[in-house]
Protein backbone atom coordinates (compact mmCIF):
# COMPACT_ATOMS: atom_id res chain seq x y z
CA UNK A 1 0.00 0.00 0.00
CA UNK A 2 1.64 3.47 -0.88
CA UNK A 3 -0.56 5.59 1.35
CA UNK A 4 -1.00 4.97 4.60
CA UNK A 5 -4.56 5.33 5.75
CA UNK A 6 -5.21 7.97 8.07
CA UNK A 7 -5.92 8.18 11.55
CA UNK A 8 -7.64 11.16 13.33
CA UNK A 9 -5.53 13.51 15.52
CA UNK A 10 -8.52 12.95 18.23
CA UNK A 11 -11.60 10.96 19.00
CA UNK A 12 -14.42 11.84 16.81
CA UNK A 13 -15.95 13.02 19.92
CA UNK A 14 -13.50 15.57 20.37
CA UNK A 15 -15.16 18.53 18.39
CA UNK A 16 -18.62 18.29 19.95
CA UNK A 17 -20.86 19.83 19.99
CA UNK A 18 -19.45 22.14 16.98
CA UNK A 19 -19.15 18.86 15.20
CA UNK A 20 -20.94 16.10 16.51
CA UNK A 21 -19.74 12.45 16.48
CA UNK A 22 -21.25 10.51 14.56
CA UNK A 23 -20.75 13.80 11.79
CA UNK A 24 -17.11 13.41 12.20
CA UNK A 25 -16.55 9.49 12.28
CA UNK A 26 -19.27 9.46 8.87
CA UNK A 27 -17.16 12.03 7.37
CA UNK A 28 -13.73 10.48 8.41
CA UNK A 29 -14.58 6.75 6.81
CA UNK A 30 -16.95 7.35 4.06
CA UNK A 31 -15.34 10.57 2.87
CA UNK A 32 -11.71 10.59 4.36
CA UNK A 33 -11.15 6.82 4.46
CA UNK A 34 -12.52 6.07 0.83
CA UNK A 35 -10.57 8.88 -1.12
CA UNK A 36 -7.80 6.57 0.22
CA UNK A 37 -8.95 3.69 -0.23
CA UNK A 38 -9.73 4.43 -4.20
CA UNK A 39 -6.12 5.65 -4.22
CA UNK A 40 -4.19 2.93 -3.36
CA UNK A 41 -6.54 1.12 -5.85
CA UNK A 42 -5.38 2.90 -8.58
CA UNK A 43 -1.99 2.99 -8.32
CA UNK A 44 -1.52 -0.50 -7.20
CA UNK A 45 0.60 -2.63 -9.35
CA UNK A 46 1.20 0.64 -11.27
CA UNK A 47 4.38 3.01 -12.00
CA UNK A 48 3.14 5.30 -8.95
CA UNK A 49 2.83 2.46 -6.61
CA UNK A 50 5.83 3.70 -4.34
CA UNK A 51 5.42 7.23 -4.91
CA UNK A 52 4.65 9.58 -2.41
CA UNK A 53 1.16 11.27 -1.81
CA UNK A 54 2.95 14.56 -3.40
CA UNK A 55 4.30 12.89 -6.30
CA UNK A 56 1.24 11.30 -7.19
CA UNK A 57 -0.66 14.51 -7.00
CA UNK A 58 2.14 16.59 -9.30
CA UNK A 59 1.81 13.66 -11.65
CA UNK A 60 -1.85 13.50 -11.96
CA UNK A 61 -2.08 17.40 -11.78
CA UNK A 62 -2.11 17.85 -15.44
CA UNK A 63 -5.17 16.47 -15.66
CA UNK A 64 -6.97 17.70 -12.91
CA UNK A 65 -10.72 17.02 -12.17
CA UNK A 66 -10.95 14.86 -15.46
CA UNK A 67 -8.73 12.28 -13.20
CA UNK A 68 -10.02 10.29 -10.56
CA UNK A 69 -6.69 9.73 -9.77
CA UNK A 70 -6.08 13.30 -8.99
CA UNK A 71 -9.15 13.85 -7.55
CA UNK A 72 -8.69 10.91 -4.72
CA UNK A 73 -5.30 12.31 -4.11
CA UNK A 74 -6.35 16.25 -3.67
CA UNK A 75 -9.22 15.09 -1.16
CA UNK A 76 -6.37 12.53 0.33
CA UNK A 77 -4.29 15.36 1.15
CA UNK A 78 -6.77 18.03 1.93
CA UNK A 79 -9.06 16.32 4.24
CA UNK A 80 -5.75 15.01 5.97
CA UNK A 81 -4.95 18.65 6.03
CA UNK A 82 -8.39 19.79 7.44
CA UNK A 83 -8.69 17.40 10.61
CA UNK A 84 -4.93 18.51 11.50
CA UNK A 85 -6.55 22.77 11.28
CA UNK A 86 -9.17 22.18 14.11
CA UNK A 87 -8.66 20.50 17.64
CA UNK A 88 -11.11 20.31 20.60
CA UNK A 89 -11.62 24.00 22.40
CA UNK A 90 -9.43 25.80 19.29
CA UNK A 91 -10.61 28.93 17.93
CA UNK A 92 -10.48 32.15 18.99
CA UNK A 93 -7.59 34.41 18.85
CA UNK A 94 -4.57 33.90 17.17
CA UNK A 95 -1.69 33.42 19.06
CA UNK A 96 2.51 33.46 19.31
CA UNK A 97 3.68 34.21 15.02
CA UNK A 98 0.06 34.05 13.60
CA UNK A 99 -0.97 37.49 15.90
CA UNK A 100 1.31 39.37 14.14
CA UNK A 101 1.08 37.90 10.86
CA UNK A 102 -2.94 38.21 10.91
CA UNK A 103 -2.48 41.89 11.94
CA UNK A 104 0.09 42.56 9.62
CA UNK A 105 -1.54 41.09 6.25
CA UNK A 106 -5.24 41.40 7.73
CA UNK A 107 -5.35 44.59 9.97
CA UNK A 108 -6.74 42.90 12.79
CA UNK A 109 -8.32 39.24 13.53
CA UNK A 110 -11.86 40.62 13.77
CA UNK A 111 -11.06 42.07 9.92
CA UNK A 112 -9.76 38.63 9.23
CA UNK A 113 -12.55 36.74 10.51
CA UNK A 114 -15.17 38.86 8.46
CA UNK A 115 -13.27 37.51 5.37
CA UNK A 116 -13.12 34.35 6.19
CA UNK A 117 -16.72 34.38 6.55
CA UNK A 118 -17.64 36.15 3.84
CA UNK A 119 -15.19 33.93 1.23
CA UNK A 120 -16.96 30.84 2.94
CA UNK A 121 -20.64 31.85 1.85
CA UNK A 122 -19.36 33.25 -1.36
CA UNK A 123 -17.72 29.51 -2.52
CA UNK A 124 -20.09 28.39 -4.81
CA UNK A 125 -20.33 24.21 -4.37
CA UNK A 126 -18.50 21.92 -3.07
CA UNK A 127 -14.62 23.05 -2.28
CA UNK A 128 -12.45 24.11 0.41
CA UNK A 129 -11.27 27.78 2.14
CA UNK A 130 -7.54 27.92 3.18
CA UNK A 131 -5.44 30.52 5.19
CA UNK A 132 -2.35 30.09 2.64
CA UNK A 133 0.77 32.07 2.82
CA UNK A 134 2.74 33.49 -0.48
CA UNK A 135 5.63 35.19 -1.15
CA UNK A 136 5.85 36.58 2.51
CA UNK A 137 1.81 37.09 3.42
CA UNK A 138 -1.02 35.61 4.48
CA UNK A 139 -3.74 35.29 2.01
CA UNK A 140 -7.46 33.60 2.00
CA UNK A 141 -8.36 31.45 -1.28
CA UNK A 142 -11.06 29.08 -1.87
CA UNK A 143 -10.32 25.81 -4.46
CA UNK A 144 -13.23 24.63 -6.16
CA UNK A 145 -14.00 20.79 -5.79
CA UNK A 146 -10.61 18.73 -4.74
CA UNK A 147 -8.02 21.54 -6.05
CA UNK A 148 -5.59 21.93 -3.50
CA UNK A 149 -3.63 25.37 -3.01
CA UNK A 150 -0.22 23.34 -2.93
CA UNK A 151 -0.21 22.80 -6.76
CA UNK A 152 0.12 26.24 -6.99
CA UNK A 153 3.20 26.66 -4.80
CA UNK A 154 0.82 28.49 -1.95
CA UNK A 155 1.65 26.85 1.34
CA UNK A 156 -1.25 26.20 3.83
CA UNK A 157 -1.87 27.28 6.74
CA UNK A 158 -5.33 25.90 7.97
CA UNK A 159 -7.96 24.35 5.31
CA UNK A 160 -11.56 24.09 6.19
CA UNK A 161 -13.62 21.99 3.93
CA UNK A 162 -16.89 23.66 2.59
CA UNK A 163 -18.46 20.18 0.86
CA UNK A 164 -21.73 19.85 2.49
CA UNK A 165 -20.62 16.65 3.98
CA UNK A 166 -18.70 18.36 5.97
CA UNK A 167 -21.41 20.76 8.10
CA UNK A 168 -25.10 19.66 6.42
CA UNK A 169 -25.42 16.86 9.52
CA UNK A 170 -24.68 19.62 11.98
CA UNK A 171 -26.13 22.92 10.23
CA UNK A 172 -28.11 22.15 7.11
CA UNK A 173 -27.52 24.71 4.79
CA UNK A 174 -26.38 27.08 7.71
CA UNK A 175 -22.59 27.37 6.10
CA UNK A 176 -22.03 30.70 7.33
CA UNK A 177 -22.50 29.23 11.55
CA UNK A 178 -20.56 26.62 10.36
CA UNK A 179 -17.56 29.11 9.67
CA UNK A 180 -18.11 31.14 12.77
CA UNK A 181 -18.14 28.30 14.85
CA UNK A 182 -14.68 26.78 12.92
CA UNK A 183 -13.26 30.35 14.36
CA UNK A 184 -14.37 30.28 17.72
CA UNK A 185 -14.46 27.07 18.52
CA UNK A 186 -12.22 24.45 16.74
CA UNK A 187 -9.12 26.63 14.73
CA UNK A 188 -6.02 24.76 15.74
CA UNK A 189 -3.85 28.29 16.12
CA UNK A 190 -1.08 25.72 17.09
CA UNK A 191 -1.11 23.94 13.56
CA UNK A 192 -1.24 27.14 11.88
CA UNK A 193 1.76 28.72 13.78
CA UNK A 194 3.71 25.60 12.36
CA UNK A 195 2.99 25.84 9.49
CA UNK A 196 3.61 29.53 9.39
CA UNK A 197 7.17 28.94 10.56
CA UNK A 198 7.72 26.02 8.07
CA UNK A 199 6.22 28.16 5.36
CA UNK A 200 8.50 31.23 6.68
CA UNK A 201 12.06 29.14 6.40
CA UNK A 202 10.76 27.06 2.83
CA UNK A 203 10.25 30.10 0.95
CA UNK A 204 8.69 30.26 -1.95
CA UNK A 205 8.39 26.36 -3.65
CA UNK A 206 7.03 26.86 -7.06
CA UNK A 207 4.78 23.49 -7.78
CA UNK A 208 2.73 24.98 -10.09
CA UNK A 209 1.49 22.46 -12.16
CA UNK A 210 -1.65 22.56 -12.44
CA UNK A 211 -5.03 25.00 -12.67
CA UNK A 212 -6.71 26.02 -8.59
CA UNK A 213 -9.88 25.87 -10.25
CA UNK A 214 -11.10 23.10 -12.55
CA UNK A 215 -11.22 24.38 -16.24
CA UNK A 216 -14.44 24.41 -17.75
CA UNK A 217 -14.37 21.64 -19.56
CA UNK A 218 -13.16 19.43 -16.53
CA UNK A 219 -16.14 20.78 -14.39
CA UNK A 220 -18.62 19.52 -17.56
CA UNK A 221 -17.10 15.63 -17.29
CA UNK A 222 -17.20 15.61 -13.97
CA UNK A 223 -14.68 12.63 -13.81
FE1 LIG B 1 -14.81 16.36 3.24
Amino acid sequence: MTISMPTLPYNAAALAPVLMPASVERHFTDHHCRYVARLNELVASGPLADATLDEILRRAAPRGARSELFNCAAESWNHAFYWRSMKAGGGGLPIDAMRAQINSDFKNYKNFAARWKKAAAAQFGGGWLWLVYDVGRLKIVTTKDAYTPILRGLQPIIGMDLWEHAYYPDYGAKRDEYADRFLNSLLNWEFANENLVKAKVSGMIDRTVGPMHAPAEAAVAGK
